[in-house]
């Protein structure tokens, strides 16, 4: 088994009101190995963005490991997080984060780690039910588009790491599908996916479920 992701005894907490700490993860250890559906679910505010953002090296814990394929990236520069993100991991955040004056096209060109054509990146996009809007500027798709942009963008340059926050949200079912199978795809082709939802859709493509509430019971 090769572990794509790890954490180890990861602890985070955030300034609170009147200089205090609110503490939201402590003692938080997850793998995820090649190949595997890792479905991290539960409540609002349970702290499944902040280990999303801690594993794509987005945001440093205050204490623990992060692996990465089998590296420790846990005190990684910013510049050597960002490469190792550019080269092996693809993310989907809650709020899609395109550049809204590019168009769909664009936004997945510019994540592209290698020279693409156009019909490659149409090809990718069409995958999403999205060729017909290639062409047309972020700020102009909805929602549920720009979700499924993301998506496409975080898959493009093929990550050992698919890291997703709420990737169906916005999406009815028929977009909701597209992006299952797209993690079923990777994941047949040896990506480790970790989604972050509430939603029990996931259910259908993981193969593991983490529950928030027992990630925490576990802490010490
Ligand atoms: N940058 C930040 N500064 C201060 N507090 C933060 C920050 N990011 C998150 N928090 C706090 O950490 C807790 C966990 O937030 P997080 O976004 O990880 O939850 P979540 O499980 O992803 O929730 P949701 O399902 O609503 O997306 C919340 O109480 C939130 O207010
Ligand atoms: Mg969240």
């Amino acid at each position: 088994m090769t572990s794509v992701l790890r954490l180890e005894d990861i602890a985070k907490s955030f300034a609170g009101e009147r200089g205090t700490r609110q503490l939201v993860l402590s003692g938080i250890s997850l793998n995820v190995e090649a190949g595997e559906i890792v479905w991290l679910r539960g409540e609002s505010g349970s702290g499944k963005s902040t280990i999303l953002n801690i594993s794509g090296l987005l945001s440093t814990p205050d204490a623990g490991k992060v692996w990465i394929n089998g590296d420790d990236r846990t005190n990684a520069s910013s510049r050597t997080a960002s490469l190792v993100r550019s080269s092996q991991i693809g993310m989907v955040f809650q709020s899609s984060n395109l550049m809204p004056e590019l168009t769909a096209l664009e936004n997945v060109l510019l994540a592209s780690s290698q020279p693409m054509t156009r019909a490659t990146i149409t090809a990718q996009l069409d995958r999403f039910g999205l060729a017909a809007v290639a062409d047309r500027q972020a700020k102009r798709l909805s929602g549920g588009q720009q979700q499924r942009v993301a998506f496409c963008r975080a898959l493009i340059n093929q990550p050992s790491l698919l890291l997703a926050d709420e990737p169906s949200s916005g999406l009815d079912s028929t977009n909701t599908e597209a992006i299952l199978d797209a993690m079923r795809t990777g994941a047949s082709g040896g990506c480790g996916v970790l989604v972050a939802s509430h939603d029990e859709v996931f259910q259908h493509v993981a193969h593991r479920q983490l529950p928030m509430k027992e990630l925490l019971i576990e802490q010490k």
